[in-house]
């Protein structure tokens, strides 16, 4: 019978197996010296603006987390705040979710007419202890917290390529608004440019390890444009879009939710990373976990990870070629592709 010994060395007779698979690819990992934030994509370059001035003043990463992400959140985007496009009946809804270094997080679901939702789980998570609100609840919370209640009004973008989306697409929820295919999947100045000359970007993720060592995450969207009324994606739910563990690492995603949910997708990166796997190869393991379900259907959707360790090691892997990162530090401020 297996006792406590034998169960303690077969596991670490394991480990070994789990560094080999690791190191098979000969992957230069990259390190970089601690503050340093992440976030997913080429706008990310200006929610880490909003997180460095934190980080540099030798702040905490989870206040540099949730500026970038309020940063993302007043910015004019598809993907992001209440500028973003609406469901498919012409809502914006919004999910965020934020978790810091003593695994405290908080999230909000479904919530309507708040200008920085991040900011709503974020007092969820300090003042309550509750860690999802949904809906109204969550907008009776804001509203008694003094978050101003915003009018329900489209941007002009939003409501145009909303009413052209009703025309063409016979109410039918698009599955990834990320689809279009960028005018130059290699270029670095314009990675995500259509070639109907939009400029896109999906869910803003930002990752972060500050001078102290601690790690946080935030995660903020309006989640899958022209969505069913009352679709919640990955985005607000720990261990799929976002999971922080302060022994090990912190990931989040970007694409189409349903698949990382699927998968766990942030919380098995950071389970591969404990047990030896870099930030890259664990954010490429789960990629393939997602392909290998119905790899047909994986032609046609972008998932994207990205993930940092406690040592400040960085990685990236998305399905689909495209998938940009931004990394800042007092080194780099750059915008790379995974
Ligand atoms: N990744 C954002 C969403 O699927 O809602």
């Amino acid at each position: 019978m297996a006792n406590r010994r034998t169960f303690l060395k077969t596991s670490l007779a394991a480990l070994p197996l789990l560094a080999a698979q690791n190191t098979e690819a000969a992957e230069r990992v990259v390190r970089y010296k601690k503050p340093v934030v992440v976030s997913t994509w080429d706008s990310g370059i200006r929610a880490n603006e909003a997180a460095w001035k934190v980080l540099k003043a030798g702040g905490a990463a989870i206040d540099s987390v949730e500026q970038a992400s309020r940063s993302a959140e007043a910015e004019a985007s598809c993907c992001v705040g209440l500028d973003a496009f609406p469901d498919r009946d012409g809502f914006v809804t919004l999910d965020a979710s934020i978790m810091d270094h003593r695994s405290n997080c908080g999230s909000v679901v479904f919530l309507q007419n708040i200008k920085h939702p991040i900011s709503v789980a974020r007092k969820l998570m300090e003042s309550t202890k509750h860690v999802v609100l949904a809906g109204d609840g969550a907008l009776q919370f804001a509203i008694e917290n003094g978050f101003e209640r915003m009018p329900s009004k489209l941007s002009a973008d939003a409501e145009k390529e909303w009413k052209e989306w009703l025309k063409k697409s016979e109410y039918k929820p698009m599955m990834n608004i990320e689809n279009r295919k960028p005018v130059s999947q290699n270029s670095l100045s314009a990675p995500n440019t259509f070639d109907d000359g939009s400029v896109n970007h999906d869910t803003m993720g930002t990752i972060a390890l500050d001078a102290d060592g601690n790690l946080s995450g935030a995660c903020t969207t309006s989640g899958m444009a022209f969505k069913m009324h009352g679709r919640v994606g990955d985005s607000p739910i720990v261990g799929a879009g976002l999971f922080v563990d302060n022994k090990v690492g912190a990931a989040t995603s970007s694409g189409v939710g349903e698949e990382v949910i699927r998968i766990c997708g942030t919380h098995t990166i950071i389970e591969l990373m404990r047990f030896g796997y870099s930030p890259k190869k664990a954010c490429s393991e789960a990629v393939k976990r997602i392909v290998e379900r119905d790899p047909k259907a994986a032609k046609d959707f972008q998932v994207g990870f990205i993930a940092i360790s406690k040592l400040g090691d960085v990685g990236a892997y998305s399905i689909q070629p495209g998938f940009s990162y931004s990394v800042t530090n007092s080194a780099t401020n750059a915008t790379l592709k995974a």
